[in-house]
């Protein structure tokens, strides 16, 4: 099948009218959201968290937290390139989940595993560097959940675009902190770290424009500028 026939199936799917396909697609990301926390919550009640509960719970929330950013992150591509504008509006809801699993991994921290300890938290923070690393996404999340209302968007006005921005370096922060934590095989952090570099490679103007062109191409059913090229 021609490239640009599957770029017109492509255009349709994208473009079909389901009845409330936004509440639908945000029915699906509440429920997809809380699933990593009804389970941690069932494995809980059953006593099935490993013979150590704490990392489990610690690796589990880190690993959602990772996920959860992972997919705000790519919203506004969605949007950008697909022109699917639900995409667009679950960017905050992702957000405000990415920060309260970010929130319950340090909170395991904190609580359950330094007994909320202070002078060992700070310790602990200070001189294990990969926790340091987790901190600091975890600061730059915080004002980010905060500031996430529509009244914060009014009073900011333009700041609220630049504080947004910041994701960014908490996606790259928290891919070093991951790196960093897991002891051995570092497959998967690797693996997230691509995720991420792509995402913010597709923020980069000239990548941007050539994505953006690519996809236009498609959406139009034209054939793209390499197929033109080669049937030359
Ligand atoms: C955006 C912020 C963060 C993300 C995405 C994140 C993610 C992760 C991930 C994916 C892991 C490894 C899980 C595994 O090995 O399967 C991890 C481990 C860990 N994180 Fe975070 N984390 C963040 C912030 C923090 C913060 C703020 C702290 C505490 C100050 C923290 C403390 C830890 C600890 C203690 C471990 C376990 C290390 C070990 O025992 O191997 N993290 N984190």
């Amino acid at each position: 099948m021609k490239a640009w026939t599957c770029g017109r199936i492509f255009n349709q799917l994208v473009k079909a009218k389901i009845p409330g396909k936004s509440s639908l697609l945000r029915l699906i990301v509440h429920l997809g959201a809380l699933i990593p926390i009804s389970l941690l919550l069932y494995d809980y009640r059953i006593d099935n968290l490993t013979a150590n509960p704490i990392q489990e719970i610690t690796f589990r929330t880190g690993k959602t937290t990772l996920v959860m950013l992972c997919l705000t992150l790519a919203c506004s591509p969605i949007y950008s390139f697909l022109k699917y504008r639900p995409a667009l509006n679950m960017r905050r809801t992702l957000g405000l989940y990415t920060f309260f699993y970010v929130s319950l991994h340090f909170l395991t921290f904190v609580v359950l595993d330094y007994g909320l300890n202070l002078g060992l938290i700070y310790e602990a923070i200070f001189e294990k560097p990969y926790a340091l690393v987790g901190f600091s996404a975890f600061l730059i999340l915080l004002p980010m959940a905060v500031t996430s209302t529509k009244g914060w968007q009014r009073r900011l006005g333009k700041n609220w675009k630049r504080l947004h921005r910041w994701i960014y370096a908490a996606g790259g922060l928290a891919v070093v902190h991951y790196s960093w934590a897991v002891k051995s095989d570092i497959r998967e952090p690797i693996a997230y770290g691509i995720v991420v570099a792509l995402l913010l490679l597709l923020r980069v103007p000239r990548v941007k424009k050539a994505t953006h062109a690519l996809f236009d191409r498609m959406r139009t059913g034209q054939p793209p500028a390499l197929a033109r090229v080669a049937t030359k």
